[in-house]
């Protein structure tokens, strides 16, 4: 028999406590041993009620997920839950941590559930294109009513104890020994003789999905505002009103065949990547645990532009003391200005009440001038993209930093290398590269530079982690991995609206895959002129044979940089956000085609998304053959959180292997014969397609 749950007892009760690190999921062995010792406490005359509790760090957080992909052994988890209904002893469960997914369906399925205030529950299960499929869409309507079961089970988010309480979930919470308690809380139930709460009765379906439209109806727009294109949610629903029809028995027999359907699904086995994608992107090949991160209690910014301001807030929210540096007392007044304002909104939109503004705010202390930073452990650096500016700026820190100090740049494509050598300390510098709007954006791209020290790069990754950000790291090249492989994706939209096609056409291919906006709406939004100004600065790189952005160019040339100038690629009406075709642009590609030579010609959309993915692809692949990302799944991670790329599509590099790379690299020596140099064919994408290899798997 398995021994990843123990057989204790004190008095009349039974404790089982399951022991499966790190998070006690729930494999064949724990499902096994649950099944065994829960039926030797019943067999056990001196046992009149049984404690189910987690050692470690957490209660069940779920089924275990590395399990999907190979067939289901038995006892499966529902059979399990339902063979507690029939159990006469009271069992309870124990919660601390995390009772996620299967863990909660274990939870219910015991008759009492007790918590310590600091356990969270919730059925995550759609974020991994599933839904609860051991009864939870059954038990939790039954146990927290339709609303609060459809909040757990369609959005996925869990919730604290004290709402779980609240909601009916939890019976009490225990302050201070959760096993004493669970084991005071049975022998209160053994006294007073407390009946079994059963979680799968009433027997019938409990109630009419007409009686409940408005509440249903709720949950579905929610879905697909929230969860766009993500079928699971509304197969979640599905099986809650199932539960309102059926008998219970009835509803968990359709629900097995919906729930192999979900975990078979292209979309589960994409998010199920992403979910180990994601863990897998902390963890550096060469630098392993022993590696310890510098200790970080003070931080400095240095710019207080929009990306500074949003580094400064990131940081002040995890509760690290920031000063900003600005070279002038009026551009620091204004940056701390617009500070108090960004925690103003935050504060209107109900994120953070006054006191925590206040708390926020007195974290951060403005300077001017760099002898503010002298004592501080970590200086990001987020001013103007000027290599010249920022090797100034790097060599005038070198000399007041405190030895030790953590030099990180912001810069989203310059040579890192370049600006550690302008200072006398190279292995202290490091690349951090936020998205806009820092304070929000969960992406931090971790840049390594040829002489980072590994503790250096270490702190970076520890810094995201601490500040709720995914850490990714990238080696350097122009770009690095997310900029560089999201470019060609951008320059394909604006060829191909030279070519003849609208930007609401290419757009709409784009988003048709799920993306929430298309590129040259993206562009709008985050200004033509950013990327104007560095074809400008690298314009004597560039090489005549590669095909270029004229098109781009002129937009910018005739002031159209996008929503903040109420014209881009679209047009903006009487200062809104909205874009709004323009024919404006028609004219102005037309013109540019006519100048360059381009034929004009109607695009299909299937050449669009070909264009703009493949050359995305082509690229991601050469960055990987370069070494500047440490695994496709790296890539594919900078798309889920910096560009939102649809993660039930799992990333760009997990879309190719999907799609097939024998395709993918045909397609793309296509468009090189037909559009030149920018499109080489990727050494390693070849070499794989020929293989029958893939870049995830
Ligand atoms: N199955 C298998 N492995 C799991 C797992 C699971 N359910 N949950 C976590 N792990 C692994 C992680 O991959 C990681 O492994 P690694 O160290 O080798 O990289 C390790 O456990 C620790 O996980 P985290 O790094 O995520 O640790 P955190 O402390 O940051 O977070 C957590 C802990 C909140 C529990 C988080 O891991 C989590 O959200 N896990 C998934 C929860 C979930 O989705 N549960 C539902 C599963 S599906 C299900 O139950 C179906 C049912 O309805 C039938």
């Amino acid at each position: 028999m398995s021994d990843l749950v123990g057989y204790e007892t004190e008095g009349r009760v039974a404790i089982l406590p399951i022991d499966n690190p790190p998070v006690n999921a729930l494999g064949i062995g724990v499902r096994e041993g649950i099944m065994a010792q829960v039926d030797r406490a019943a067999a056990d005359d001196s046992v009149e009620a049984i404690v189910l509790i987690g050692l470690g760090r957490t209660f069940p957080a779920g089924a275990d997920i590395r399990e999907f992909d190979q067939p289901t052994l038995e006892p499966h988890l529902i059979a399990i839950v339902d063979h507690l209904d029939t159990i006469e002893k009271p069992i309870v469960a124990a919660i601390h941590g995390t009772a996620l997914g299967g863990g909660l369906e274990l939870a219910l399925g015991c008759h009492f559930r007790v918590a310590v205030p600091s356990a969270r529950m919730g059925t995550p299960e759609v974020n991994l294109g599933i839904f609860p499929g051991a009864a939870g869409t059954q038990r939790l309507p039954r146990v927290a009513g339709l609303d609060h079961a459809l909040e757990l089970i369609v959005l996925g988010k869990p919730v604290g104890a004290a709402t779980a309480l609240e909601y009916g979930i939890v019976d009490d919470l225990i302050e201070g020994d959760l096993r004493a308690g669970a084991v005071a809380f049975a022998e209160k139930i053994i006294a007073d003789g407390t009946p079994r709460r059963i979680s799968s009765e009433p027997r019938t379906g409990i109630g009419s999905p007409e009686d409940h439209a408005e509440t249903i109806e709720k949950y579905r727009e929610l879905a697909n505002r929230r969860m766009r294109g993500q079928d699971s949610p509304h197969q979640a629903i599905d099986s809650v009103v199932d539960g309102m029809t059926m008998s219970y028995p009835d509803a968990v027999q359709a629900d097995r065949k919906r729930f192999e359907l979900c975990k078979n699904s292209d979309q589960s086995q994409a998010l199920r990547y992403a979910f180990f994608a994601e863990r897998e992107a902390s963890k550096i090949p060469d630098i392993g645990k022993e590696i310890a991160p510098r200790e970080i209690a003070s931080t400095g910014v240095i710019g207080a532009g929009t990306m500074g301001r949003g580094i400064v807030a990131s940081l002040a929210d995890s509760g690290l003391p920031v000063t900003v540096v600005e070279t002038s007392q009026e551009a620091l007044d204004n940056g701390m200005t617009e500070i108090v304002k960004l925690y103003d909104g935050m504060v209107q939109r109900g994120r953070i009440d006054a006191a925590e503004k206040d708390e926020r705010l007195a974290r951060i202390t403005g300077a001017v001038g760099f002898e503010a930073l002298s004592n501080t452990d970590l200086v990001i650096e987020a001013a103007f993209e000027d290599l010249d500016v920022k090797k100034q700026i790097f060599g005038d820190l070198d000399k007041v930093a405190k030895p030790g100090a953590i030099l990180a740049t912001n810069t989203s494509y310059m040579d890192i290398d370049a600006i550690a050598a302008a200072t006398s300390r190279p292995e202290d510098v490091i690349g951090l590269h936020y998205f806009v709007p820092a304070n929000a954006m969960r992406l931090l791209e971790v840049v390594r530079p040829a002489k980072a020290a590994p503790d250096a790069i270490a702190t970076g990754m520890a810094l995201a982690k601490k500040t709720g950000k995914i850490g990714v790291l990238a080696r350097v090249c122009h770009g690095f991995i997310a900029n560089r492989s999201r470019l060609p994706m951008v320059r394909e939209a604006t060829f191909l609206v030279e070519e003849g096609a609208s930007p609401a056409q290419v757009d709409a291919v784009l988003t048709g895959l799920g993306m929430p906006m298309g590129p040259l709406a993206v562009s709008d939004l985050s200004g033509l002129d950013v990327s104007w100004r560095m074809r400008q600065s690298l314009a004597d790189q560039h090489d005549p044979a590669h095909r270029y952005m004229h098109l781009a160019d002129r937009m910018c040339e005739l002031g159209r940089f996008g929503i903040k100038a109420g014209k881009g690629w679209y047009s903006y009406e009487d200062g809104g956000r909205r874009p709004v075709p323009d024919p404006e642009t028609e004219a102005i590609a037309i013109e540019v085609a006519k100048e360059q030579g381009t034929p004009r010609r109607d695009i299909s959309d299937d050449e669009i998304r070909e264009r703009c993915l493949y050359a995305a692809i082509n690229e991601g692949a050469k960055i990987l053959d370069e070494g500047i990302a440490a695994r496709a799944s790296d890539i594919d991670i900078m798309w889920l959180y910096g560009f939102a790329y649809p993660r039930w599509r799992g990333g760009i590099m997990f879309t190719a292997d999907e799609i097939g790379l024998p395709e993918i690299d045909q397609r793309v020596r296509e468009f090189h014969a037909e559009h030149g140099k920018l499109w080489e064919p990727s050494p390693l994408l070849t070499r794989l397609a020929k293989e029958g290899g893939a870049f995830t798997r």
